[in-house]
């Protein structure tokens, strides 16, 4: 698959070099050319070059920079994205009353912004859950069991792409419905890092009812 990421930071590393593993065809874009050239370096991607570059080369496009500037950056290369799955890992999430609170205030999500900030691209959720040394592992599994990827949008093709992407990674696709069900994602992931970041388990606390089972 032709992907082009957007931003040279820690998740354009971790989640390009897991994609890079994984046979497709990367390019970094960056507003930094050199950032973007040495992150390509570190990673073995098949190229590198501006954010326009890297929204042209990608059937599917990553974005990957602060959430607070992730619509603005999309709405600069609306055109260039039209047509094409843009991917968003971002997480709109601050410290606020002693843990995390989501910037977006919760009643709508980057992914919406972005979807609405560059209307002709078909905006997924996806990839904002784990903190990106998990990318960095071959094939990550958990418990015996595959690393599950949540995923949300509204394009039919796309959410084939990015099924297609996770399933290449070593991972099990997760769809949840259109991208109106991103707000839930961002929340999770507010939820989930500031429970990390006090110092508990979030996992813990979803047990499946089958769990209750003597058998079980
Ligand atoms: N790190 C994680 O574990 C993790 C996990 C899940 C989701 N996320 C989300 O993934 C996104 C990227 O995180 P990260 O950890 O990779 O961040 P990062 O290491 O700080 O990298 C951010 C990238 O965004 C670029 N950038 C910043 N402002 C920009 C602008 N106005 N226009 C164009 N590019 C801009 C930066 O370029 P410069 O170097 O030129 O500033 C840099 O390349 C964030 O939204 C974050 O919430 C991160």
């Amino acid at each position: 698959m032709r992907i082009g990421i957007l931003g040279t930071g820690m998740m354009a590393t971790t989640l390009g070099g897991a994609w890079v593993r994984a046979g497709h065809d990367v390019l970094v874009g960056g507003r930094d050319r050199a950032a973007a050239a040495a992150t390509a370096a570190r990673i073995g991607a098949a190229g590198y070059g501006t954010l326009t570059d890297g929204a042209v080369h990608g059937d599917l496009v990553l974005v990957a920079v602060p959430a607070d500037v992730a619509p603005k950056v999309v709405e600069g290369l609306a055109d260039a994205l039209s047509g094409r799955t843009v991917v968003d890992c971002t997480n709109p999430i601050a410290p606020a009353d002693g843990g995390l609170m989501l910037t977006t205030g919760g009643t709508t999500s980057v992914a919406r912004r972005m979807a609405e900030a560059a209307p002709g691209a078909h905006v997924v959720k996806a990839f904002n859950l784990c903190h990106e040394s998990i990318w960095t592992l071959p094939r990550p599994a958990f418990e015996g069991a595959p690393l599950a990827v949540p995923f949300c949008g509204d394009d039919p093709g796309s959410l084939d792409q990015v099924t297609a992407l996770i399933t290449s990674m070593g991972c099990t696709p997760m769809p949840c419905g259109g991208l109106a069900r991103a707000v839930y994602i961002e929340a999770t992931a507010a939820f989930a890092i500031g429970a990390w970041w006090s110092g508990t388990e979030p996992r813990f606390a979803f047990p499946t009812p089958a769990q209750a089972s003597p058998n079980s």
